[in-house]
């Protein structure tokens, strides 16, 4: 059940990058038969990052409708999680706070464990309201997911960012107090400090991901959770859509379920739409998840949503939220399909151009041309500093 005073999110707002590279155009050059994109591992195609977008404009173009909305007057923290940082030291968020013209009084943090921290982020932004419901944590989740070239794991690339206000009586989703968490220390996906694209072992992390679903699962419903026949469907985080089905099979099973094939489909459709033409976004997929159901269907209201995160390396989280009646309208969904439809679709060449030419880091003045569609970009590096403009 929610707390007396409800916290949870209050807006949610994703934005995600200017090109697009589908799965047709990726299986000419590998020669696989595009069957396996598309249902193998249920992706149509991945977002790919214009030269002057990166984790924080994208951030941005999804932070700045949620500031119009609702003011900066609340906000005290701003929580920024990803798993491709841009720094070693700053934190993403301070860039975005300036882009943003957030004012001073504001504490401003970058969170790191692979997908699982825009969940870490959600969970300590909902801790902080509760202690004090006056004030309001603006959280971003945003990553670039790059794979080795010719690798299995290329076909899984992608690119988003959420932002997302927490406060108390909100406007989307209450969470529910009872979460069920699961670490375990593997070496299934990482990236060590000196690579650009992750290390994986797919089927390693495909099982470590499932067994984590189980663990998350069990402590959960030893802490109070809700059963499994309560929750409308379960948002996951998704690699690729496929795994979603893969991940609500192993929890029908470790809930004692009998469900077939048919009914996983279809309590996972609503889940996936976003994700299926974005690619993973790492921190950001749970909640493009979360996105796709509340813009797909505006009669929620009253009903309980789990969400199974899970971050490589390993930490996971089951918790659940109940949809707040009324959501339906304070929904971005016409804008969230067109920063998808307004993607600018590139061929395989185009896409390896933009892998071979990495930022330079000679500490010279290197400025950018213009390719984003958003209202933010990297326009140069200068003194090993990124140089960002507002272009909106
Ligand atoms: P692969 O080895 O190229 O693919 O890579 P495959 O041969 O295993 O085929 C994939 C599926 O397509 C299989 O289905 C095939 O049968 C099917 P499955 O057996 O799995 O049900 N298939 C076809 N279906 C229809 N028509 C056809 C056809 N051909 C084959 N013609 C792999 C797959 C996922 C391993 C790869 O993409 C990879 O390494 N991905 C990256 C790692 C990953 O996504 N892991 C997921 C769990 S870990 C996680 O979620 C964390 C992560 O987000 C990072 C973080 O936390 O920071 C990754």
């Amino acid at each position: 059940m929610p707390p007396d005073l409800p916290v949870g999110i209050h807006d949610l707002s994703f934005a995600t990058s200017s090109l697009v590279l589908t799965h047709t155009e990726l299986s000419k050059h590998t020669g696989a038969n595009v069957a396996k994109y598309h249902t193998g591992i249920g992706q149509k195609a991945m977002s790919v990052p214009a030269a002057d977008e990166d984790i924080v404009t994208m951030a941005a173009d999804a932070a700045a409708p949620v500031i119009t909305r609702h003011g900066t007057g609340r906000i005290r923290t701003l929580l920024f999680a990803t798993e491709t940082s841009i720094d070693q030291s700053k934190a993403a968020g301070v860039y975005l706070h300036s882009l943003l013209r957030l004012p001073s009084a504001i504490r401003v943090v970058e969170l790191k464990q692979a997908c699982y921290s825009g969940t870490a982020a959600l969970q300590f932004a909902a801790a902080l309201v509760a202690r004090n419901p006056e004030e309001q944590v603006l959280v971003l989740a945003s990553d670039i997911a790059s794979y080795d070239l010719d690798s299995p794991g290329e076909a899984t690339q992608g690119a988003a960012a959420v932002a997302m206000l927490v406060s108390a009586k909100p406007a989307l989703v209450e969470l529910c107090p009872a979460t069920g968490l699961h670490t375990d220390d593997i070496a299934d996906f990482w990236r060590p400090n000196y690579r650009s694209t992750a290390v994986v072992d797919g089927k390693k992390s495909a099982a470590a991901y499932l067994a984590a679903v189980d663990g998350a699962w069990r402590d959960y419903q030893a802490r109070g959770g809700l059963p499994l026949e309560q929750l409308r469907t379960v948002c996951y985080h998704q690699p690729f859509t496929r795994m979603a089905f893969k991940a609500h099979q192993q929890l029908t099973n470790a809930a004692g379920i009998k469900s077939s094939n048919k009914a996983i489909e279809s309590t996972i459709a609503p889940t996936t739409r976003y994700n299926e033409t974005i690619g993973n976004s790492y921190t950001a997929s749970l909640y493009l998840a979360l996105a796709a159901v509340l813009d797909g269907n505006d009669t929620l209201g009253e009903e309980t949503i789990g969400f199974f995160s899970y971050g490589s390396g390993s930490v996971a989280e089951f918790f659940a939220g109940r949809v707040v009646p009324g959501y339906g309208d304070r929904l971005r969904t016409r804008a969230h399909r067109e920063t998808i439809a307004r993607r600018r679709p590139i061929d395989y060449a185009a896409y390896l151009k933009l892998r071979e030419h990495p930022l330079p880091h000679d500490g010279g003045m290197h400025l950018i041309p213009r390719q984003t569609q958003g209202n933010f970009r990297l326009c140069g590096i200068s003194n090993h500093q990124r140089l960002y403009e507002v272009v909106g």
